[in-house]
């Protein structure tokens, strides 16, 4: 049975909320994008362009909005952004944290915290929330089109406390965004790993001169797949 169509929250105007918001509305969701300002241009503008199921309104009105509540802010102030998204309106939902908290240091990115992710910081700032950390690692133009990349592998990462919560995000991966497989790495301490990924992600993108490319784990020569061993 394929998934029911939702009501979804996405927080942040940026291209990445731009570009999520319009898959979910492509594949038949109701979303609301966020921001500070309940008339922020990109939003306005986004949700003329993609019709009667496309809202914009503050980062509070759509957290209330949504079933399910996607992070696409700037993550050197997602936890503000979060804050006045309100508690209530995140708690006993699933949170899908796909950004970064970078900062430049001689022209390359390095996380803001080694230590703690965000998606750590998150989930202990708001622990009724289900917290899952993906897609954070590739360009939004693949995060939402993985056809972009060549057949057998496109591979996606998720971390995350809740084992139910996952799964979910799991199917709207493959069902909803065209991922062929997805690598479950754990619990939420898992996400640092997944943020670590973005300054190689940066490197590689400097080499190639390309943001469409993406990163998969290789199985041993005669093994179809590893057997999960985390939750
Ligand atoms: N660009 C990519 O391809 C890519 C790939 C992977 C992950 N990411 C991550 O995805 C996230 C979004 O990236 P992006 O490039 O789309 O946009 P961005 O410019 O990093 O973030 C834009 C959003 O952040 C909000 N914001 C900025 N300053 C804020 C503040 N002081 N307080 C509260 N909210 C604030 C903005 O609010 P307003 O709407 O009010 O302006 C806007 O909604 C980032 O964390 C990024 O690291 C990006």
């Amino acid at each position: 049975m394929s998934l029911r169509k939702m009501k979804i929250g996405v927080l942040g105007t940026g291209e990445v909320g731009r570009a999520i918001g319009t898959k979910l509305i492509q594949v038949g969701n109701e979303v609301m994008l966020g921001s500070r300002t309940r008339d922020n241009p990109a939003a306005v503008e986004w949700s003329r362009i993609n019709g009667e199921r496309a809202y914009h309104g503050t980062f509070a009105e759509a957290a209330a909005f949504g079933d399910v509540i996607f992070n696409c802010t700037n993550g050197l102030f997602s936890l503000d952004a979060l804050r006045s998204a309100g508690e209530e309106n995140l708690s006993g939902k699933i949170l899908i944290d796909v950004a970064n908290a970078l900062e430049f240091s001689d022209d390359q990115p390095i996380l803001t915290s080694c230590r703690e992710s965000l998606a750590e910081r998150i989930q202990q700032a708001f622990p009724e929330a289900k917290v899952v950390k993906t897609l954070n690692f590739v360009g939004y133009e693949v995060m939402v089109n993985p056809s972009l990349l060549k057949e057998g592998e496109r591979q996606m990462l998720i971390a995350g406390n809740d084992v139910e919560a996952k799964r979910l995000v799991e199917r709207m991966l493959k069902e909803w965004f065209g991922w062929e497989e997805v690598m479950d790495l754990g619990d939420i301490k898992a996400a640092k790993a997944l943020e670590m990924l973005v300054p190689l992600w940066f490197r590689v993108f400097e080499t190639m001169g390309t943001t469409i490319f993406g990163f998969k784990v290789v199985p041993p020569h005669g093994v179809k797949d590893y057997k999960r061993k985390t939750n």
